[in-house]
């Protein structure tokens, strides 16, 4: 079993890529769990409640209540495009959660666990909680930057004291109970200092929006005793069958700036109530923009939806997973997603996709064919799929998910070389080789069932794709489908599509300098006169690798290019009668790179390939030796 939960988001503001990345690595999460054979449960949702809300709400014309309900449906409504599929989705302000919120604080209130006081501290509002001294930097909140107001009033308090010693015990006792490591030091040495008990209440002098504590009404419930409850209320806590299956195995995720209330409040919280603690907490750092965290206070926030519409869901959650190392903190950019894109997922495992499905349905009749007896380079490809295969189930149950990530991709660039290795369109000119053309098919192919299996938790629709073009039907599962040679030969495969578009950098750019490049165009025109040795010397002449390449759509004669040299670059080569993409997929060819775009079929061309015909047949530079894509030619 795994329960498995994102923290509720406050509604006081739209939900923002931070909040995606929570909600995509429990999803990831629960989509693995269940490709292991477990049954999970996952829950997120909205905390509705206390002053930031009705702060937000007053800035609108709605009431409390209405401006809660938007912003919820906002955060509901985020997660289906993203393939983000929670089995609950928790609001703070529904009934049964407020009735198990009481119903816990008369609990704990009748044990004499709470207690009625003065008080007076340094309230933060953004954080909804009074911080210590110790916690102020230059007298201000560090992660809002703003200085806390100073209130004192009478309230009711839990004992959170009480437990300090048990809590040590238990998270030293229990090394997984706070992950990564880096996170359970620090609250450890959060708690060599006496705790302190937590004010639960605020008086409705002050806030109304809220619980009304069941022993005073003259109180509503602090937004913090709140929210943390929503965990056991999302099972039906205390009787409901969710409840009774899932909580001993419950897992949080959040980001480091809850940790307090998570590894603190809520363990002493549920040790008061006689419910034993989660099983763990996952702690993860901040997406920053620039040198700061992404949020809404400071203005900088990327919207998943907008993501979605430019990218795709499964590039925006490759993306996340790929660039963050669960626990630190990591820079976004757009550049970086469109990198990952192209290099990742477009190039390396697009790439490997269609080529080899392609080459299927051209040499093979678009079956899987049966293996024959194989040679090393197989064996040592099919070791290196097993070796993954447990290397990835290890960081997947770390969360460590780029890890998972890169071990999957090692594996796709060693099937990339494989290809070239093996060259199956040289082998499939030959009639004595056909069993050796076989074997490869069926290696690569077997490879690529494999790595849609293990891709599935992170990009779903993808992965469906992948299998669907490989005639595979059975609903994915590691318990039996992660052992090699289940593919049956005889299998019909169907003709790939693109998995991923590659996005074109110089696209906007080529577009907004159009006029300017018009006028040069013109003014060279006129300039144009017979070639001299000097002008002879200004050709770039450089070698340049195919990284992709793909049919002209409505033209049998040109080849869309992808060349490194070493930038990327797009070059239009009329080709497409003596090469096939996959063929030229992987060549080091002499390309002239300084040449003025030039627009074929719609494509712009930035450079020229330079090819030798002889006999009706053409043939593509070549230099003698691998070199460094871009090198120049002198
Ligand atoms: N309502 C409380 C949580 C109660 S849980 C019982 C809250 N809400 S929040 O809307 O502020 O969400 C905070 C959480 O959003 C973080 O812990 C993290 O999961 C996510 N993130 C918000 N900004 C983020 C980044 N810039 N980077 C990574 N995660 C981010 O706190």
């Amino acid at each position: 079993m795994t329960y498995i939960t994102t923290p509720i988001f406050y509604v006081n503001a739209q939900p923002h890529l931070g909040h995606a990345y929570s909600t995509i690595v429990a999803d990831t999460y629960s989509r693995y769990r269940r490709l292991c054979g477990d049954e999970v449960r996952f829950q997120t949702g909205t905390d509705e409640h206390g002053d930031k809300i009705v702060q937000a709400a007053e800035k609108t014309d709605v009431s409390p209540k209405e401006y809660v309900d938007q912003i919820s449906r906002m955060f509901r409504e985020a997660w289906p495009p993203l393939s983000i599929e929670p089995d609950n989705f928790i609001r703070t302000t529904d009934a049964d959660h407020m009735k198990t919120v009481q119903q816990i604080l008369q609990k704990v209130y009748d044990q004499d666990d709470i207690y009625f006081s003065e008080y007076s501290g340094h309230y933060c509002k953004g954080c909804e909680r009074f911080l210590t001294e110790k916690e102020l930097v230059d007298g201000k909140c560090p992660d809002h930057l703003t200085a806390p107001e100073v209130i004192s009033e009478q309230n009711y308090f839990f004992r959170m004291s009480k437990y300090q010693q048990w809590l040590i015990d238990h998270i030293k006792e229990n090394p997984e109970f706070i992950t990564p490591e880096r996170y359970r030091n620090e609250v450890l040495s959060f708690l060599k200092e006496p705790l302190e008990d937590l004010c639960i209440s605020r008086p409705t002098s002050r806030l109304t929006w809220g619980i009304p504590l069941p022993f005073d009404d003259r109180f509503v419930t602090y937004v913090w005793f709140d929210a943390l409850i929503n965990y056991l209320s999302g099972l039906g806590y205390p009787d409901g069958e969710n409840y009774s299956r899932f909580w001993k195995d419950a897992e949080h995720i959040i980001a480091k700036d809850i940790l307090k209330p998570h590894a603190i409040y809520w363990p002493t919280m549920l040790r008061s109530m006689g419910v034993a603690p989660y099983k763990k907490l996952h702690v993860h750092g901040y997406w920053n923009v620039g040198e700061t965290k992404m949020s809404k206070s400071l203005g900088n926030v990327v919207r998943p939806t907008e993501m979605v519409e430019e990218y795709g869901a499964d590039t925006v959650r490759y993306f996340l997973l790929r660039d963050m190392s669960f626990g630190l903190d990591s820079g976004f950019s757009s550049e970086s997603v469109v990198s990952r894109q192209n290099s990742d997922l477009a190039n390396d495992l697009g790439n490997l996709f269609s080529r080899s499905l392609t080459m299927v349905m051209k040499f093979a009749k678009g079956k899987v064919p049966g293996a024959a007896e194989p040679e090393q380079i197989d064996q040592e490809l099919k070791g290196a799929v097993i070796a993954m295969l447990a290397e990835y189930r290890q960081e997947m149950d770390n969360f460590s998910f780029n890890k998972a990530l890169s071990a999957i991709w090692k594996v796709i660039s060693l099937a990339n070389k494989y290809i070239v290795e093996n060259a199956p369109w040289e082998l499939a000119k030959d009639t004595e080789k056909t069993d050796r053309l076989s074997t490869v098919f069926y290696y690569l192919l077997e490879t690529l069932r494999l790595i849609s299996l293990t891709l599935q938790p992170v990009i779903p629709t993808t992965s469906e794709k992948m299998r669907l073009a490989l005639g595979i039907d059975q609903k994915p599962d590691l318990t039996d489908q992660a052992t090699w040679g289940l593919l049956e030969s005889g299998t019909v495969i169907h003709p790939p599509k693109a998995l991923f578009p590659r996005i074109d950098k110089g696209k906007k750019k080529t577009k907004e300098q159009h006029p300017t490049q018009k006028k040069k165009k013109q003014k060279e025109a006129e300039d144009d006169n017979l070639l001299s040795f000097d002008e002879f010397k200004k050709v770039d002449l450089r070698v340049a690798e195919i990284v992709a390449a793909e049919k002209i759509k409505k033209s049998d004669r040109l080849l869309k290019l992808t060349v490194k040299a070493p930038e990327e670059r797009t070059i239009v080569a009329g080709i497409a009668e003596f090469y096939s993409p996959e063929e030229a997929v992987g060549k080091q060819v002499i390309i002239a790179a300084n040449l003025k775009p030039a627009k074929l079929m719609g494509v712009t061309s930035h450079g020229m390939v330079l090819a030798v015909k002889d006999k009706g047949k053409l043939h593509l530079s070549a230099v003698s030796d691998v070199v460094t894509p871009g090198s120049k030619v002198s």
